[in-house]
This record gives structure tokens, C-alpha cells and sequence, in this order.
């Protein structure tokens, strides 16, 4: 298991990466995964606003991308002021999150830490068992 101050110094340097040159709000993403790993990610912006990725997601999708795990174990979150990640991250966080009590750290410019269980944070994810599973969703490739 890693440390939550390692998971932190990884995000408060994630953010130093942010490309946010229309918000000027930087935020950076640590996650710890299942295979013991720490993936980081930054916000990355785009003059087609709708089309910004968030720190947290921009970690996420290079988890499963480079293969550096396959379930989210805890998030560090660093930002100017301690923000939580938006519900689109919870809801891309939540495919991922297996123990509703993961811990979710936020961290601000000025040091200081929340900490957040997942569950807090998002207490009633989208899901549906109208939506299945396929069985083996990759056999197409
Ligand atoms: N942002 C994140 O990176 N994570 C969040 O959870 C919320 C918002 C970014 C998106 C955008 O680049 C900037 O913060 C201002 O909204």
C-alpha cells in the first residue's frame, strides 16, 4: 500500500504539467492502483471548452491505457484550493472503485488536506442493471 503523502506529492507535481491556459486553473491527479503503481494525470484544456479533460480523468484513462492496473485503490487530488474532483470524475472514478470507503484526498496550494471517503463523495453513482456487462468486451479486436 502506498502512502497518502506519496500519493500527494505525486498530484501537487502532476499539477505542475496542467495545460490550462484558458481557466489558469491547474489541478493534478495521483491514483493508486491494484497493481501498485501510482498514475498521475493533469487537467488538459482545449479552446472547444467542452472538450477539457480533468486531472482526475486524464489518470484514469492512462491507467487502463498503459496498463497500470485495473482498479483504483485511493486519489490525491491537488489544486489552488482543495477542490473535490467534479461529478464526471466520480462517475469515470466509480467503474474503477471497488471499496466504497477508498479514501480521496484534496489537497490546496496552501498544504492543507481533506480527506474523503469515495462513498462521501459519491453516495449514489449512476448504475443500472439494465445496462449489462458483455461478457468479454474485448474480443473484437
Ligand atoms: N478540473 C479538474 O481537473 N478536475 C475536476 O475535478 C474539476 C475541474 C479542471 C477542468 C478545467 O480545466 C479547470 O479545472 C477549471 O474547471
Amino acid at each position: 500500500m502506498r502512502s497518502v503523502e506519496e500519493l500527494v506529492r505525486v498530484a501537487i507535481e502532476a499539477r505542475t504539467l496542467a495545460y490550462a491556459p484558458y481557466s489558469g486553473y491547474r489541478v493534478g491527479a495521483a491514483i493508486e492502483t491494484d497493481s501498485g503503481e501510482i498514475v498521475s494525470g493533469c487537467n488538459v484544456e482545449n479552446l472547444s471548452y467542452g472538450a477539457t479533460i480533468c486531472a482526475e480523468r486524464t489518470a484514469v484513462t492512462r491507467m487502463i491505457a498503459s496498463n497500470l492496473g485495473t482498479k483504483v485503490l485511493k486519489v490525491a487530488v491537488a489544486s489552488k484550493d482543495g477542490v473535490t474532483p467534479c461529478g464526471i470524475c466520480l462517475q469515470v472514478l466509480n467503474e474503477f472503485v471497488d471499496d466504497a470507503d477508498a479514501v480521496v484526498v484534496c489537497v490546496s496550494e496552501d498544504g492543507s488536506a481533506e480527506e474523503f471517503k469515495f462513498r462521501q463523495l459519491m453516495p449514489h453513482a449512476f448504475q443500472s442493471s439494465s445496462v449489462r456487462r458483455t461478457e468479454s468486451p474485448c474480443d473484437e479486436v
